[in-house]
């Protein structure tokens, strides 16, 4: 079984996906942590978001891991080593919707998107997965909540976490995210016809999971 789950940043989406892949016993994938770590690399390698022949070789030669424990978080790996804590930081956060808009790095992405959801029951969250990745996918979500609540959420997450952003930052960074990621050309960010939305505004993450589940289950 695949279940889609995508929506724009801050709207629960990620949080939500891993404890119903926890509590299905299915694989949780974080589409938008391949991504990131393709971002991460590039930065590492000095390549520019411009330099898109240079981005899609690199990425053709990377190697990305995810490692799911039982209730810890995902764990993502770079070419072997663990990136999980690297590829949340605010410069990756910046770059990665520039990265993530190009063609070919999208190609690269969904090739292993598809052969991982494909290996064993799977959630996946992330922005095209019921309209691109998986369109046939079993059940598919959108989860939506609105933009002040979205900063919100992702400014208390990033100080929780130690990272001192002030909350006009993570208002411009996910204004501008939401920008790019639903206006690009290739595979944007959008509800898939047949997805359920859910407004997780005025819900806790037990009764979105809740919601979910009783979808899934129905
Ligand atoms: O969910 P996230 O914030 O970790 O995602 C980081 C970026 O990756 C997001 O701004 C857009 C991109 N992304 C994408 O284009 N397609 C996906 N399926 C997942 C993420």
């Amino acid at each position: 079984m695949i279940i889609a789950v995508d929506g724009p940043a801050g709207a629960g989406k990620s949080t939500v996906a891993r404890i119903i892949a926890q509590k299905l016993g299915f694989l949780y994938i974080d589409t938008g942590a391949m991504y990131r770590a393709i971002t991460l690399k590039s930065l590492e390698k000095n390549i520019g978001a411009a330099d898109e022949a240079k981005l899609i070789e690199m990425a053709r030669s990377t190697d990305i891991g995810l490692v799911n424990s039982a209730d810890g978080p995902l764990k993502i790996f770079l070419d072997g080593r663990d990136a999980s804590r690297l590829i949340r930081e605010p410069r990756i956060t910046r770059l990665v919707s520039d990265i993530a808009k190009i063609r070919g790095i999208r190609e690269i992405m969904l090739g292993l998107q598809r052969k991982l959801g494909r290996q064993r029951d799977s959630v996946l969250d992330g922005r095209d997965i019921g309209t691109v990745v998986f369109p046939d996918a079993d059940r598919k979500f959108f989860i939506d909540a609105d933009f002040k609540e979205r900063v919100r959420r992702r400014h208390k997450e990033l100080i929780e976490a130690g990272q001192g952003v002030s909350e006009k930052d993570v208002e411009e960074d996910l204004r501008n995210r939401d920008k790019i990621d639903s206006t690009r050309e290739f595979a944007p960010l959008k509800k898939a016809e047949d997805a359920i939305r859910v407004d997780t505004t005025n819900l806790t993450i037990d009764e979105v999971v809740e919601k979910v589940l009783s979808y899934i289950n129905g």
